[in-house]
């Protein structure tokens, strides 16, 4: 479906681009893709896009890691954070604490042992019947309830994370609950919208303060589809001025996935002339 969707969406989206941007289609001087980490059905129909107009437009193509471009979203618009910092990477694929040495040197401190932090807030949603992805769903949900249902937070790596213990002990306590009162979803659902997703930010926040703390670096960011989470905003902003840190959220355009994040990320490997050949395919997995 999500490949069919990329198949029938591609041609308009160029256009509606080019529209806003007042360009014409020659006016392209190179062409930004990236071949994965995601979907491969995706990532075939993005990557046989960026190969035809760099064919037929006589254009350098450019390949861009999807990691990468999250973390590059930072430079999409002002304030942008100096290097290094830190950016926690949350998205529906990878959790991630990178550390961001310049647009071109990255290294991983932790990330997660299994699923990622997205993938708890979809796989809670479909515990709760709610649609996909239910990440802003129960964003909204929990903004009508309070944290009141508490659940463990897992015992692993100082920067890494773990998020299938959680579904777990989130699925018990659901059956538990449901065979005292087959209603108890539905009257608790925001309680435990907030619930869960405050034990899940929880869990990235004091991540961040432990890197924080690590590395010395206090310029912080947060990227990914989960950073468009209103709890993890507003929490970030004010755990960062108790620990004195500049920090960064990009706007909600830039969190979750975005054409504009791989042509910032695109840019800065133009500047180095840094080109792929039509030899690149998409890959479902990639290194970092
Ligand atoms: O970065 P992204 O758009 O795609 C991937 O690279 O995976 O992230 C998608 C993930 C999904 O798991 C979705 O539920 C989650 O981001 N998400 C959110 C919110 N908006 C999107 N999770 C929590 N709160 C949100 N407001
Ligand atoms: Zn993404």
């Amino acid at each position: 479906m999500a490949s069919r969707q990329h198949l029938s969406n591609i041609i308009p989206v160029i256009e509606v681009a080019l529209k806003d941007a007042n360009m014409n289609i020659r006016d392209v001087y190179a062409t930004a893709f990236t071949p994965g980490p995601g979907l491969l059905g995706s990532l075939i129909v993005g990557v046989s896009m960026a190969k035809a107009l760099a064919l037929s437009l006589d254009i350098p193509l450019i390949e861009v890691h999807h990691m990468h471009a999250h973390v590059l979203a930072h430079f999409a618009e002002a304030p942008r954070p100096e290097f290094p910092f830190i950016c926690l990477t949350v998205s529906g694929g990878h959790t991630q604490i990178v550390l961001v040495k310049s647009y071109y040197d990255m290294e991983i401190l932790g990330s997660t042992i299994d699923d990622a932090a997205g993938e708890a807030f979809d796989k809670t949603g479909k515990m709760l019947g709610l649609d996909y992805p239910a990440g802003p769903i129960i964003d909204k949900l929990a903004q009508k309830g309070v944290p009141k249902f508490k659940f463990p937070e897992p015992q692993v790596g100082p920067l890494d994370f773990s998020f299938s213990g959680l579904k777990t002990s989130i699925l018990y306590f659901l059956q538990k609950e449901m065979a005292k009162n087959p209603h108890f979803i539905n009257e608790n659902l925001n309680d435990i919208c907030s619930s869960v997703q405050n034990t899940i930010i929880h869990i990235l926040i004091g991540k961040l303060i432990k890197a924080s703390e690590m590395t010395g670096i206090k310029n912080i960011g947060i990227a990914g589809g989960v950073s468009a989470n209103s709890q993890l905003r507003q929490t970030l902003t004010e755990v960062g001025k108790k620990h004195n840190w500049h920090t960064f959220i990009p706007s909600f355009a830039y969190c979750t996935d975005n054409a504009g994040m791989i042509g910032v990320a695109g840019y800065y490997k133009y500047l180095r002339g840094e080109f792929t050949d039509q030899n690149v395919s998409p890959l479902a997995r990639m290194d970092f």
